[in-house]
Parts: structure tokens; C-alpha cells; sequence
């Protein structure tokens, strides 16, 4: 009977002191394990009369029973210790300043082209996306582009195949877009994308840029409409103080061919270096779609009439955003793009 009592106190008493888990553990595995002093006390059993052991063994029970107990009370102990320990230390200090994410903003080229499409879906267009890689059929012959066309030299495209090249203007979607409508009546559309030529890059020129091509057909569509249209644009681009003109031109798929001026954003039109001191800015060519265009596609030219432009995407975004190098545009520098997000 001391030998349990001893036991118990020693026991107790350690279990009390532990402050960790895993020494609790080991308490644990100790007194109650197979080998441990609690079974060696049983090994006494034998030595005992038929009538002490009865009253003995219940004894070493209630031991077990009080060791166990008293470790599962340490334990919960311990364990809502740690857990204070781990709160304490994972506090979040909610006045610290956050880490900002890295969220990156829409490029200058496509905030032209949307606030184009924004505008012309306004004037009731639908936007018309083609293919990047035409057939030559569609990029110069539908456009009453002859064999003999500079623009159809080498130099200037990018062939992949003596048929098939990456389009060198958006008019070959107008071609497209004007085969599959026809004959129906009216065609109201803008087809943005990326054109190709064999350039040289420098600050006016890159070998890939962006067009947005407008195509209106229908029984009366006239220059005048081009002309009320274009200013509505240059308008809604540069300010509600701009003018547009014509001057005359020369495009194979349009006659009259003219070349659009816009009067000069930075100077109002009183001559500064951007507008080279004429006041006027060239911003893109137009004209009433050729007869031969649209009886190429299966429209009857004595029925129908209308017009169309190809606008160039980076020279717009370079006058409105004072912009000197059209090379910016393709070179993803961050410090570059970041400067327009004030403008989505
Ligand atoms: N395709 C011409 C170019 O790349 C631009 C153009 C001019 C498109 C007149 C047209 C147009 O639709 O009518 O320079």
C-alpha cells in the first residue's frame, strides 16, 4: 500500500510539473505503458494473501484510473496554453499597411480601339473581327488592287506562301464582310485588328501596327454621310472644337479616294510642331467604295452605294496621349503602360 501511495504521489506530482505536450507523452507511456511501475506493482499480486489481492488490485486500478484522469486534465491544460501562446503571437496588427497587388491596366492601343467601338456601336455598327493571315484574292484583288500595285510588292508584305500572307490593311475584312453580306442591304461596320508590312521599325514606323476599317453600304450613302460620320469621330477623339476636311487622294478600292485632316488638338489650329505649323492633322484615308469593289463582292453599283475608312490605330493614340514613338507601344515597358490607367 506505500508502494502506491508513493507511486501515486510521484506520479501526480510529475504530471502536475510538465509543461509540454510531448513530456506529457512520455508520462503517459511511462506510468501506464506495459512496463511500466503501475504493471510492476501487479507483479506483487502473487505474494499476497487470497484476501489482500482482491483489495489490492482494486487499488493499482484506481492509480490507473487517477494517472490517466489526472494526464487528460494536464493535457487540456496544455493544450489551451498553446493555443493562448499561438494567438498572442498570431495577432494582426490591423494598422500595419497592406502589401498592394500588382494589377495591371488596359493597353493605350486598346483604349483607342474600344472607345472606337464604343462609338460606332453607338451609331448602330456592328464590330467585324477577320482573320490575321489572308489570302492575296481578299487583300488586293477584291480590293481593285492590280497585279502591278506597289503595294503588292514583296518588300511591302509578309508572304507566307505565294497565295497566303499576313493581311497588309483591314479593307481585306471589308472584303470579306462585303462578299458574305451580299446583296443584303444595309451593312453598317467596324473591323479593327492588326496589319502587317516588311518595314523597318523606327519611331513612325512598325512592322505591325493596328487599323480599324468602316465600311456603310446602302441605297443612298454619300460623302456627305463619310464627312458628318468622320466629324462625329474626330469629334468624340480630340474635342468638340474640331474640324475635319477632305483633301484628294488615290486609294484602288474607293472613287473618290480622299485623305481626312483633323484641325490640330494641341494648337486649335494656329500651326505648333505637332500639326507642323499647318494646323491640320492627317489622321486617315476614305473614300465612296469603287464600283469594281463592290461588283467583285455581288453588289449591283448602280443600286447601292457607300463608304469607307481605314483608320490607324496607334496614330490616333499617338496624338491624343502626345505620344513621340510608336515603338512604346510594343516594347511592354511597364514604367510605359503603367501611365494609363487614369485614363479606363
Ligand atoms: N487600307 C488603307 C491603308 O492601309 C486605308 C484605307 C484607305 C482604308 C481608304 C479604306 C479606305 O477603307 O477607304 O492605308
Amino acid at each position: 500500500m506505500e508502494q502506491i501511495e508513493n507511486l501515486a504521489k510521484q506520479a501526480l506530482q510529475q504530471i502536475q510539473e510538465c509543461t509540454q505536450m510531448k513530456e506529457l507523452n512520455d508520462l503517459r507511456v511511462y506510468y501506464l505503458g506495459k512496463k511500466g511501475p503501475v504493471q510492476e506493482l501487479m507483479k506483487n499480486m502473487k505474494n499476497l494473501s487470497p484476501e489482500e489481492r482482491p483489495i489490492f488490485g482494486q487499488q493499482v486500478n484506481q492509480l490507473k484510473g487517477q494517472i490517466a484522469e489526472t494526464i487528460e486534465q494536464k493535457k487540456e491544460e496544455l493544450a489551451m496554453k498553446e493555443m493562448e501562446e499561438k494567438i498572442e503571437k498570431e495577432k494582426i496588427d490591423i494598422t500595419l499597411p497592406g502589401r498592394k497587388p500588382v494589377v495591371g491596366n488596359m493597353h493605350p492601343l486598346n483604349l483607342i480601339t474600344q472607345e472606337l467601338e464604343d462609338l460606332f456601336i453607338g451609331l448602330g455598327y456592328q464590330v467585324i473581327e477577320g482573320n490575321d493571315i489572308v489570302s492575296d484574292e481578299y487583300c488586293f484583288e477584291r480590293a481593285n488592287i492590280p497585279k502591278d500595285h506597289p503595294a503588292r510588292d514583296m518588300q511591302d508584305s509578309l508572304y507566307i506562301d505565294p497565295n497566303w500572307l499576313l493581311r497588309t490593311h483591314t479593307t481585306a475584312i471589308q472584303m470579306k464582310v462585303l462578299e458574305e453580306s451580299a446583296p443584303n442591304l444595309p451593312i453598317k461596320v467596324v473591323c479593327p485588328g492588326k496589319v502587317y508590312r516588311r518595314d523597318d521599325d523606327d519611331a513612325t514606323h512598325s512592322h505591325q501596327f493596328m487599323q480599324m476599317e468602316g465600311l456603310v453600304i446602302g441605297e443612298h450613302v454619300t460623302l456627305s454621310d463619310l464627312k458628318g460620320t468622320l466629324e462625329f469621330m474626330a469629334k468624340k477623339l480630340f474635342g468638340q472644337d474640331r474640324q475635319i476636311r477632305f483633301r484628294p487622294s488615290f486609294f484602288p478600292f474607293t472613287e473618290p479616294s480622299v485623305e481626312v485632316d483633323v484641325s490640330c488638338h494641341i494648337c486649335n489650329g494656329k500651326g505648333c510642331p505637332t500639326c507642323k505649323n499647318t494646323g491640320w492633322i492627317e489622321i486617315l484615308g476614305a473614300g465612296e467604295v469603287h464600283p469594281n469593289v463592290l461588283k467583285m463582292a455581288g453588289y449591283d453599283p448602280d443600286k447601292c452605294s457607300g463608304f469607307a475608312f481605314g483608320v490607324g490605330i496607334e496614330r490616333v493614340a499617338m496624338l491624343k496621349y502626345g505620344i513621340d514613338d510608336i515603338r512604346h507601344f510594343y516594347t511592354d515597358d511597364l514604367r510605359f503602360l503603367d501611365t494609363f490607367k487614369r485614363y479606363e
